[in-house]
């Protein structure tokens, strides 16, 4: 049956599919729609959340300095020591509960094949999307899973259809590299003009906002803006909050990059006052990798086209289309976010702004040095740049990193893009020690001298 048959449409628009076809013969998206509230957690997660150290009392600020505690955070993760790892914005290592509970889903999918995956998984795929839309703060109807936040912002940017001939969009030089190209192409796709501005540096918190607000008053056709919440290449917290409300009283739409902001900084998905959002949940939550989220607000799913030739309508599951995908990586889920929320994200987040801070600090007085960080609490994330001064080519910045790889057994790594020059970016992560970060400030003054 096609998508665009009038039976399965008239049936799908009067809800008629599901009772006429067993539980069991249902697709699956029909039967996880049905599915019961998640129970409690089984007994292995129960376990996993009771093997994680207490917290200490405190506030975010005084336990993120509990460097005992962090020591014991650390050793639920198994990360390499052949390098002092301070690339972390990759992805996110996934916890020793985590990692053993997905090697139980992979047996489990694997051992029961399409018996399971046609049965067994599509109420537990349910559950667990609830479970996400939870944490995210959101209705279950307001989200669909996609491979990552790559899958969920082309979907988004391609998809948004109502930009027409002659009206503008909005990007900047610290969004992602796949996301300008796809940007780039609604040239192409939809015959609008592409805007791209640069962040200045030295950053500020007005200086940023008023960047936004100069290009809407000079664009009137905007129509449409990227904005990436936490960016890659120098880790700026973009204030997403105020630049989507003086975009909405322009009638313009935000489409929120949060690949790094949901998991890292304590926030939920409405605080972005955005309608559409792309989110990452392999990053900062340690899902295992292949799990990410679109979010579309309620009552704005019809403004993103359906996936290539999907059925019309507001059910955003139509939107997405993955074939299969990693059964075992969706089922981890909940227990990442177990722990994640187990660990508290204020305190991660304090814990990040600690590391981060601590190695700027010992290198700040280095003239030979520039650095990528605002001291602005409200610009920090884990992520901050540098680079030697004047050293703005993409190959200074290679060398750098190569030395620091070479020299000191730091992992960092280059990254090109914004309009000031390229970088080495440094991310630490929660299992990241105080020991490490002051690794990279020593090893930085040396090279600066
Ligand atoms: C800002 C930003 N957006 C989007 C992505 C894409 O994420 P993924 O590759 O997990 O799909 C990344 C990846 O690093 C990123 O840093």
């Amino acid at each position: 049956m096609s998508a665009a048959d009038p039976q399965r449409r008239a049936w799908l628009k009067a809800g008629a599919l599901l009772p006429l076809v067993p539980a069991t013969l249902a697709s699956p998206a029909a039967r996880a729609a049905a599915a019961p509230a998640p129970g409690p957690a089984p007994a292995s997660s129960v376990a996993a959340i009771a093997s994680l150290p207490a917290r200490p009392a405190g506030t975010p600020q005084q336990v993120a300095a509990d460097e005992a505690y962090w020591r014991q955070i650390a050793a639920q993760y198994d990360i390499t020591n052949e390098v002092t790892m301070l690339d972390n914005a990759f992805w996110g290592s996934m916890s020793r509960p985590v990692l053993a509970a997905y090697e139980r889903h992979v047996e489990e999918v694997n051992r029961g094949n399409s018996f399971y995956g046609r049965t067994q998984f599509p109420p537990a795929f349910g559950a667990l999307r609830r479970r996400a839309a939870q944490a995210l703060g959101v209705a279950q109807d307001e989200i669909v899973f996609t491979r990552g936040a790559t899958e969920a912002l082309q979907i988004l940017i391609s998809g948004y259809n109502r930009l027409r001939p002659g009206d503008a969009v909005l990007c900047a030089d610290i969004d992602y590299d796949n996301m300008l190209t796809v940007m780039h192409w609604l040239k192409q796709r939809r015959g609008v003009e592409v805007v791209r501005i640069a962040m200045p540096e030295p950053v500020t918190y007005q200086s940023v906002i008023d960047s936004y607000a100069q290009a809407m008053a000079r664009y009137p056709k905007l129509k449409m803006m990227l904005l990436t919440h936490v960016n890659h290449r120098n880790g700026m917290v973009l204030p997403v909050a105020e630049i989507s409300r003086m975009a909405r009283e322009r009638g313009i739409d935000a489409i929120v990059d949060t690949a790094h902001g949901f998991g890292q900084l304590d926030m939920r998905i409405p605080d972005l006052q955005a309608d559409f959002v792309g989110i990452n949940l392999h990053k900062w939550i340690g899902a295992p990798i292949g799990v990410g989220a679109v979010y579309i607000r309620k009552g704005r799913v019809r403004d993103i086209d359906p996936y290539l030739g999907e059925q019309e309508g507001d059910d955003i599951r139509t939107r997405v289309h993955t074939g299969t995908f990693n059964f075992a990586a969706y089922l981890t889920l909940p227990l990442a976010l177990d722990l994640h929320e187990q660990v508290g994200v204020a305190y991660k987040q304090a814990r990040l702004a600690r590391l981060r801070a601590r190695w700027l600090d010992a290198v700040r007085d280095v003239p030979g040095l520039q650095l990528l960080a605002s001291d602005d609490p409200r610009l920090c994330s884990a992520i901050a740049s540098f680079r030697l001064r004047g050293r703005t080519s993409i190959a200074d910045n290679v060398a750098l990193a190569r030395r620091l790889l070479k020299e000191h057994g730091i992992f960092t790594v280059e990254r090109d893009g914004l309009a000031a020059g390229a970088c080495v970016r440094a991310t630490p992560s929660i299992f990241t020690s105080e020991a490490e970060v002051d690794r990279l400030g020593a090893a930085l003054r040396k090279i600066a001298a």
